[in-house]
């Protein structure tokens, strides 16, 4: 049987002729990678590859672009002034840093934007007004429905699975440990009361709290930071015992993370960029005082956190106080939606093991240094929102519509 190097050998003989095309080494080096291979075979199985292959043509198209007074019009398109070869440099260096990553589109199939537009006209403008009039009064919900947002879309997908309450006595993803600390419940109800007065069983929770994570985020710039295609329906399934291995521990390192993103589709530069929503919010003494009091089980600290910040987060957080004390995870921002968490990063005062871990790969640390040296972590969050909220979607007639995000029809 001849096989496929006995054909490629026929077509390029010994000497090879260079001018004929082939296949190339680094092809064959995707295969030696195991994400870069999990993404070559559902490439191959699926019809994921069109719609991920325009996405990245469109990131690309939009890369380190030079706008308003910078940069130059050539008059001639092959003639540059000297010092453009810069430019040049740069670019490859970020080609071969991985920057033009593989994603999951906003257009995944079944989400479109403005999905209710015929069948609930105003759902849209109702999840603003009313998450609006919320942050305005409680500027922390911005944390609480992002946090809530992801939690949602890493355990079976956006689906709304972690609104459901127990049923049957059986507990449900919003009873265990890393979601007891999750709120604003009680907005989404309100939202989800509100659109069913105008249109009853049309519109989805997932879509719901998708939207309303966004526009809460957005309150503060008044601009939508990100678009949100809809259409998501709801899962008729929440169980506590898929909530271990999914969402990510405080405590884990970067092999970990990297791993549980990239089950979900997220790349290093995704899982470096929504981390990057840290730069909201608090965490309880209980996620991060292993690392002031007993990090190797021998009474000592994490030397990786610095030394005065430790003492300073020692004084909120005594050995033995109450571990459901809060304590800002970016002090210095802590309500501000900007790149402040990379700064506090690189000067090691991320709070939480999982954040300082985001040193410890040359990848994401590059990225970590490139988010807070430039301000492309704004464009890069926004569209690794767009991947994490179309996470396993439920579309067209899977799931259903609820009437209560609290309970299955
Ligand atoms: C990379 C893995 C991640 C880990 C291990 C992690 C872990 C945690 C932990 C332990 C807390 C403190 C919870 C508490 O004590 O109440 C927290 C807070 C928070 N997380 Fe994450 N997180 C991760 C990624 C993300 C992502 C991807 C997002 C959103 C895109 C996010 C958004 C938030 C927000 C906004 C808060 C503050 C919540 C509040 O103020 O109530 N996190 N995270």
């Amino acid at each position: 049987m001849p096989t496929y190097a006995d054909f490629l050998r026929s077509k390029c003989p010994n000497p090879a002729d260079p001018s004929i095309t082939g296949l190339f080494q680094s092809e064959a080096a995707l295969l030696t990678d195991p994400i870069a291979f999990k993404t070559l075979k559902r490439f191959q199985r699926t019809n994921a590859f069109f719609r991920e292959f325009s996405d990245v043509m469109e990131r690309m198209g939009a890369m380190a672009v030079l706008t308003g007074n910078e940069g130059e019009i050539r008059r001639q398109c092959n003639k540059m002034r000297a010092g453009n070869g810069s430019l040049f440099i740069f670019m490859v260096s970020l080609l071969v840093l991985g920057v033009f990553r593989v994603s999951s589109a906003s257009t995944i199939k079944g989400l479109q934007m403005n999905f209710y537009k015929k069948s609930c006209p105003d759902a849209e403008n109702i999840v603003k007004q009313t998450t609006r009039n919320r942050v305005e009064t409680n500027p922390a919900l911005p944390a609480k429905l992002i946090r809530m947002h992801f939690h949602d879309c890493f355990i079976r997908g956006c689906d709304a699975s972690v609104l459901l309450d127990a049923a049957n006595n059986n507990p449900a993803e919003k009873d265990t440990v890393p979601n007891q600390t999750l709120s604003g419940f009680d907005v989404i109800d309100d939202i989800k009361t509100e659109i069913e007065n105008v249109c009853p069983g049309t519109v989805s929770c997932a879509d719901i709290l998708s939207l309303a994570a966004r526009d809460a985020l957005s309150f503060p710039s008044n601009k939508d930071m990100w678009k949100v295609p809809t259409g998501r329906r709801d899962g008729r399934i929440s169980l506590a015992s898929e909530v271990n291995g999914n969402i990510p521990s405080p405590f884990s390192n970067f092999a970990t993370l990297q791993q549980l993103f990239a089950s979900k589709g997220l790349g290093i530069n995704d899982l470096v960029a929504l981390s990057g929503a840290h730069t909201i919010g608090v965490a309880r003494c209980a996620t991060f005082s292993r690392r002031l009091y007993n990090f190797t089980g021998k009474g000592d600290a994490d030397p990786t956190l610095d030394a005065t910040y430790a003492d300073l987060l020692r004084s909120k957080c005594p050995n033995l106080g109450n571990p459901a004390t809060t304590v800002d995870m970016d002090p210095p921002t802590p309500l501000s939606f900007d790149k402040s968490y990379f700064t506090i990063l690189l000067e090691n005062k991320g709070l939480l093991q999982s954040d300082a871990t985001l040193l410890t790969n040359g990848f994401s640390l590059a990225t970590v240094r490139r988010f807070q040296g430039s301000n492309s972590f704004f464009g890069e969050f926004a569209a690794s929102m767009k991947k994490l909220g179309a996470i396993g979607v439920l579309t067209g007639t899977d799931g259903e519509i609820r009437k209560q995000c609290r309970v299955v029809n």
